[in-house]
C-alpha cells in the first residue's frame, strides 16, 4: 500500500453508501442456502465471483436481486448486518447508514419483521462488539410502482422509530425520481430524512429532480451531476453530501477506468463528496478498498476532507459529528 493510502486506511470514517444486501459474500450465500435447503445455480463460490462481470447497472441487479435469495430468516438479517459490521470496523468506519430494500424480500414472502428486526439485531450487536453506530435507510425498489412503495412504508410503521430515512434504488433509467414525488412527501411529513440514487445512470435533470420533488437530504452517487455547471454550483453551495461509490463506478462502467473517477474534479468543484462501497461483495472491496483505489489521485489534504465529509453529511447529531471531527484531527495530527 503506498503511504497515502495506509493513511486513508486508518482514518475514522462514516460509511453512508452500502446496501446491506450488497455486502452477501459468497461464502456466506452458500451457508444460507444450506440453512434454509435452497438450491444456488452455483458450484462453489470461485462460480460465483466468476459470475460478477457487468457492463452495467441493471447486468448487477439481475444477478444482486438473485443472490438476495437465500435471505429467509430473521437470523439470515442478523448475520448479514454483522458480517458488514465487522469489516466496516476493521477498515475504521465508526457509523455506517445502511440501505435496505425490502420489496425484495417481501415479495418473497419474507416478513418485513425478519427483515428489520434481524438487522436491528446486527445494528446492537456491532455497537456492543465495536462501538461502531448505524442508522437503518428504507429504499424503495424505483422499476416497482408507487404503490407498492406506499404498501412498503405503511407495512414498516410499527419500526419507524428504528428508521432514519427513505431512500430510492434500483434501475435508474426510465424511472426518474418524480415517480416517487408523493410518497417522499410521505416521508416528510413522517419526519424522516431523505436520499436517492441519482445521476449514477441517469441525467443530471433525475438529480435536479431528486433535490425539487424529493427535497432529499443527502444525493447517492451524482456523478452526472458533473455534466451540468449550474447544478454542481447549486450542489456546493447548498453543502449537499454525495455518496461516491468508486469500485461500483468502475464494475458498472460508469466510469470506463479508475483514473478518470470524478472524485477529484468533485473536491476541487466544492462538493461535499464521501466514498463509499455501495455494494461491497460485487465490486471488489469494502471502503477501505475504495479509498486504496482513488488514492493516487488524492493529496492527503483530500482523503481527510472526504473523512470529514462523511460525518459532515450523516444524519448524526451535532455532539456525534463534533466527536468525530475531533478524532479525525487527532488521526491526522498522529501521522504527520
Ligand atoms: N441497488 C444496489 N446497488 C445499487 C446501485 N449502485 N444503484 C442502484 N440500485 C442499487
Ligand atoms: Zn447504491
Amino acid at each position: 500500500m503506498t503511504d497515502l493510502a495506509t493513511f486513508a486506511a486508518g482514518l475514522p470514517k462514516a460509511e453512508l453508501h452500502l446496501h446491506i444486501e450488497g455486502s452477501l459474500e459468497p461464502e456466506l450465500m452458500f451457508a444460507l442456502a444450506a440453512r434454509n435447503g435452497i438450491a444456488i445455480p452455483f458450484a462453489n463460490v470461485d462460480e460465483v465471483r466468476a459470475a460478477y462481470e457487468f457492463s452495467n447497472l441493471q447486468d448487477f441487479l439481475d444477478i444482486y436481486y438473485r443472490g438476495a435469495d437465500v435471505l429467509r430468516t430473521q437470523a439470515d438479517f442478523r448475520d448479514l448486518a454483522l458480517a458488514y459490521f465487522d469489516r466496516a470496523a476493521a477498515d475504521t468506519v465508526r457509523h455506517a447508514e445502511i440501505f435496505f430494500d425490502p420489496q425484495t424480500h417481501t415479495a418473497r414472502g419474507v416478513p418485513m419483521a425478519a427483515v428489520i428486526e434481524g438487522l436491528l439485531e446486527g445494528m446492537a450487536e456491532a455497537e456492543t462488539r465495536h462501538g461502531l453506530t448505524s442508522r437503518l435507510i428504507l429504499c424503495f425498489l424505483r422499476h416497482l410502482d408507487e404503490a407498492d412503495a406506499f404498501s412498503t412504508l405503511e407495512a414498516a410503521m410499527p419500526w419507524l422509530d428504528r428508521i432514519a430515512g427513505v431512500g430510492l434504488d434500483s434501475s435508474e433509467m426510465g424511472h426518474p425520481p418524480e415517480k416517487f414525488a408523493r410518497v417522499f412527501a410521505r416521508a416528510v411529513d413522517l419526519g424522516l430524512a431523505r436520499v436517492a440514487h441519482a445521476g449514477e445512470e441517469g441525467p443530471p435533470d433525475y438529480v435536479v429532480q431528486a433535490l425539487d420533488v424529493l427535497k432529499i437530504d443527502r444525493l447517492d452517487h451524482g456523478n452526472r451531476a458533473m455534466e451540468d455547471p449550474s447544478l454542481v454550483t447549486r450542489l456546493a453551495r447548498s453543502g449537499m453530501a454525495l455518496t461516491v461509490c468508486p469500485l461500483s463506478n468502475l464494475k458498472l462502467c460508469v466510469v470506463p477506468h479508475i483514473d478518470a473517477h470524478p472524485i477529484r474534479a468533485m473536491l476541487a468543484a466544492g462538493l461535499r463528496a464521501t466514498v463509499n462501497s455501495d455494494d461491497p461483495a460485487y465490486f471488489g472491496g469494502y471502503i477501505n478498498d475504495n479509498f486504496r483505489a482513488i488514492a493516487p489521485q488524492l493529496s492527503r489534504a483530500d482523503l481527510v476532507t472526504l473523512a470529514r465529509n462523511s460525518f459532515l453529511g450523516s444524519f448524526l447529531d451535532d455532539a456525534a459529528v463534533t466527536a468525530a471531527l475531533a478524532e479525525i484531527d487527532a488521526y491526522a495530527a498522529a501521522h504527520p
